[in-house]
């Protein structure tokens, strides 16, 4: 089986439910608030999990029962943990998340250990490098990191997957020659790119992104579907599935560990992407973020009643 390795973070997630997000000097008052663990590199490890793939994942938290909780996150989900560090002198990443009644979430990130993830911790752990066939990025950890981290996946010959959230204002435009496939939101793509109203360029902000280097470009759009434009395939769009929204949390972290996770298996760009969606689908109905995340057979059920009722 293909190896998968996730660099990234690891929070514990503090959700509160809103009928709508607050306004500036405006409280509001919630009857829920649900711990959860979340990260944007840990949800993805988790997802490649559940979903059966041979994942490990390299990240930092810290000497506190918020890690306990993560760490038993992800070995129920079959991810191996064994190269998460655990610092002395930091705190695990908490995000405070809050959910409005339409389902989507405003996060804030108090960074922690996942700050202090650096370019010896991947020197330290290059073997990891060396054994995955697919590597994974989010934006949560330094960016020096990450571009380190690409840059030593590149030259081992591995596919890169970058998932640019969230986007710093230092992006550093080398990271584009070390990344096989891109998944921005649009949010996300409009800042990489700075071509506004992205929904109508999305051809123009893709071929932008692979002018610098990018191989594939994979455009998570919410409700109006995805974009994918590949290397050598025509570009696609995949609909999105109705399903009722409760909690967007992790969806895209969902799709780009699922997507990553058929790649693996040998499967085409768009099987890859159509796939993904179905996951993300399922992760929007559910609340929470790791708590969201389905496992195969309950993708594969997903799957077979959607196709069924078409
Ligand atoms: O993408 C969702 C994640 O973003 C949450 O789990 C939160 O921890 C933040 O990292």
């Amino acid at each position: 089986m293909k190896k998968l390795l996730i660099i990234g973070s690891l929070n514990l997630d503090m959700t509160v439910n809103v009928d709508h997000m607050p306004a500036v000097g405006e409280t509001i008052i919630s009857d829920r608030m649900h711990l959860v663990p979340g990260g944007k590199g840990a949800n993805q490890a988790c997802a490649a999990g559940c979903l059966r793939a041979d994942v490990a994942m390299l990240g930092a938290v810290g000497e506190d029962t918020y890690a306990d909780i993560q760490m038993a996150s992800l070995q129920k989900a079959g991810v191996d943990v064994s190269r998460i560090i655990r610092r002395q002198d930091a705190s695990t990443g908490v995000a405070f998340i809050t959910v409005n009644s339409e389902g989507d979430n405003s996060i804030v990130v108090v960074s922690g250990a996942n700050a202090t993830l650096s370019c010896e911790d991947i020197d330290t752990h290059i073997d990891l490098l060396k054994e995955a066939d697919v590597i994974m990025f989010q934006l949560e950890i330094p960016i020096e990191t990450v571009l380190y981290g690409a840059k030593m996946g590149k030259k081992f010959g591995k596919t890169v997957i970058l998932d640019p959230a969230p986007v710093p204002k230092d992006f550093p435009e080398e990271l584009y020659r070390y990344v096989d496939v891109i998944k921005p939101n649009e949010t996300e793509l409009q800042m990489l790119t700075g071509i506004a109203d992205i929904e109508e360029h999305l051809p123009e902000a893709a071929d932008w992104l692979r002018k610098k280097g990018v191989k594939h470009v994979l455009v998570t759009l919410g409700e109006k579907g995805v974009y994918l434009e590949a290397e050598g395939e025509a570009a696609c769009r995949i609909p999105a599935l109705q399903v009722e929204t409760v909690d967007t949390t992790a969806a895209g972290d969902s799709f780009t560990a699922a997507f990553a996770v058929m790649l693996a298996q040998g499967k085409s760009m768009k099987e890859s992407a159509v796939f993904a969606n179905y996951v993300s689908a399922l992760v929007v109905t559910r609340k929470g973020a790791q708590s969201s995340i389905p496992s195969l057979e309950e993708v594969e059920d997903f799957i077979r009643q959607t196709e069924q009722m078409k």
